[in-house]
């Protein structure tokens, strides 16, 4: 039994005044994520608590209380403020995980701006798309990726400052760009936080969609109390935690619970900036002590695979909670974990544009493991019937994911692209774009996705997005980008490509396409395989029909091919 009751007793008589109440906020009344995160937690006398203890693969750890991330938000704040930048303003944070990236997020709220957060991974175009959609002011990143936006600044005439972390001592700085040393820029103590309210847009997040290039979700300050209570209660993070979140603040995942809900939380968090290692990882929970868990299917079917053993050379007798999100969690995964961890990972559902958990298992609730659990108090889920567009009057049947869309961290709109956010609702419902089943029980159970997305490893890649990249290459006639099996990332990208005339599918053709796109993309959207073709099937009309192609790859029923060009 959890320590704030039962998932019944919780949904009694719900309100999301709950979460106001604690954080003592009044509908009216200013709110500020960044002032809650770090400020209001030194008010509550924790000032000299560890709030991030962070940790690189070289260098010695950095360990920060509130009262220090109170402080150096608002030294970034400060400084930015000073390049003259003004509430509203977009500012991309474009760095690996370090200290930097997690206190600009909160000196960027502070002041009013949005905070736009970029994966480093990402190549030059994913990088200009992004900038350029959002027309962000500035940029902060590190020395190592500058390259990457100078190759793009010609493109960019918003984007009036490059602030460069660490660029001591390197090469002069070029047209807009400023270095930046939070050690030498010292601690501003006295701060005006920027009266952002309830609607003030805060955190700008970029996902990918069927059609169309990738859209900018919007959310606002008043996200915070859904992030709050989803920490509170679906991640159970408790004050005497240290906990992990293992994702990358470019990710919502490492934004709404990797900085808001623990550091609204008052909770004390570790932050691992190193690539995937079972052994490393093992070692960081054993050195930290780390308490809660939240990670993804991928790298727990990774830890699978590199086998019991290994977990047994570990004292991880320090984890007292795991929780997992991004991708299905499949049953084995969660038997395995009760098996070497003696505790289940806890499924979570949501997406970037939910900003916060809306399905999940809960501490209290029996896990019942291959499901993604029951709906956050609060969050009103059903599966849709897609043909008459409302709930299936009974449990059993695979329909469409649909929440009624009310919660406090719900998206407000798509950047720019209102169009599109009107396209995500139907019958008055907004619908996920996931398919899944109820059980008798009201649990829910994931069952694919309703569109052509992929999902590798828990980032959604929009075939759309690589196709064009590919017809980009000088040997790429056309394409056709689907997902096919694999056993750790459950799904890759595939490519399938005709080649221009005068080029011939010869030997690593393939991989300086997969090059080129890891390049201009990223790795995840890189193709894992190229398969070259005479032809690609098509309709009458001449659209691609990636369907058959993805049947093919999944060794499902081609069904209805009524439509297709050579029939
Ligand atoms: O398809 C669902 C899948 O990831 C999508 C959302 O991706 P993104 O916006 O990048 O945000 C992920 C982090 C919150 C969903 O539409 N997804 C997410 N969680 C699960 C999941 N699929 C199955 N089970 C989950 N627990």
């Amino acid at each position: 039994m959890s320590h704030i009751g039962s998932y019944d007793d919780r949904l009694k008589n719900f309100s999301w005044n709950i979460s106001e109440k604690e954080l003592g906020y009044k509908p009216g009344d200013v709110i500020n994520i960044g002032w809650y995160c770090t400020d209001r937690i030194c008010q509550m006398g924790k000032a000299n608590k560890p709030a991030l203890i962070w940790e690189g693969s070289t260098g010695p750890e950095k360990r920060y209380t509130y009262n220090d991330i109170r402080l150096a938000s608002n030294t970034i704040g400060a400084y930015l403020r000073g390049l003259g930048l003004q509430a509203g303003d977009r500012v991309c944070l474009f760095m690996d995980k370090i200290p930097e990236l997690y206190l600009g997020f909160l000196g960027i709220l502070k002041i009013g701006e949005i905070a736009q957060p970029l994966f480093s991974a990402f190549g030059d175009e994913s990088l200009f798309f992004r900038l350029s959609n959002a027309e962000a002011s500035a940029v902060i990143t590190q020395k190592k990726h500058v390259p990457k936006v100078r190759k793009i600044l010609d493109k960019l005439p918003h984007l009036k400052h490059i602030i460069i972390v660490g660029h001591e001592g390197a090469a002069p700085l070029k047209e807009r760009e400023v270095a930046f040393n939070l050690e030498k820029a010292g601690p501003v103590d006295a701060f005006q936080i920027h009266p952002t309210m309830a609607e003030s847009p805060s955190v700008l997040h970029y996902t990918s969609g069927t059609t169309g290039m990738p859209k900018g979700v919007k959310h606002v300050h008043y996200s915070l109390i859904a992030q709050y209570l989803t920490g509170k209660w679906a991640l159970d993070l408790r004050d005497d935690d240290i906990y992990w979140c293992t994702a990358d603040p470019g990710w919502v995942t490492g934004t709404s619970y990797g900085i808001i809900a623990p550091f609204s939380l008052g909770v004390t968090q570790c932050v691992l900036d190193a690539g995937f290692q079972a052994e490393s990882w093992y070692k960081f929970i054993e050195k930290r002590r780390v308490s809660m868990w939240y990670s993804a299917p991928t790298a727990i079917r990774s830890l699978m695979k590199a086998g019991d053993e290994i977990v047994k050379k570990h004292d991880l007798s320090s984890l007292r909670h795991l929780a997992s999100v991004g991708e299905p969690l499949n049953s084995e995964a969660v038997v395995w974990s009760q098996k070497v961890f003696g505790k289940p990972f806890y499924d979570t559902y949501w997406q970037t544009e939910t900003g916060c958990i809306v399905i999940s298992n809960y501490p209290g609730m029996e896990v019942r493991p291959g499901s993604m659990g029951k709906p956050f108090p609060g969050v009103t889920g059903v599966v849709l019937d897609p043909v008459k567009n409302e709930p299936y009057p009974a449990p059993g049947k695979i329909g469409l994911v649909a929440l009624k869309f009310d919660w406090p961290s719900r998206m407000r709109t798509y950047w720019n692209n209102e169009e599109a956010f009107q396209k995500k609702f139907r019958g008055g419902w907004y619908i996920t774009g996931d398919r899944a089943r109820l059980d008798n029980e009201g649990y829910f159970w994931f069952a694919g996705r309703d569109d052509d997305i992929i999902n590798t490893a828990g980032h959604l890649v929009s075939p759309f997005e690589v196709e064009s990249a590919l017809l980009e290459h000088p040997a790429v006639a056309e394409s056709a980008v689907v997902s096919k099996p694999d056993p750790i990332n459950l799904e890759v990208v595939k490519a399938f490509v005709t080649l221009k005339p005068g080029f011939t599918a010869g030997k690593d053709l393939d991989l300086e396409i997969m090059n080129f796109i890891r390049k201009k993309l990223s790795p995840l959207a890189m193709p894992q395989e190229i398969e070259f073709v005479a032809g690609l099937p098509k309709t009458r009309s001449g659209k691609i029909m990636r369907r058959i192609l993805h049947a093919k790859e999944w060794g499902e029923e081609i069904g209805d091919t009524s439509t297709l060009e050579n029939d």
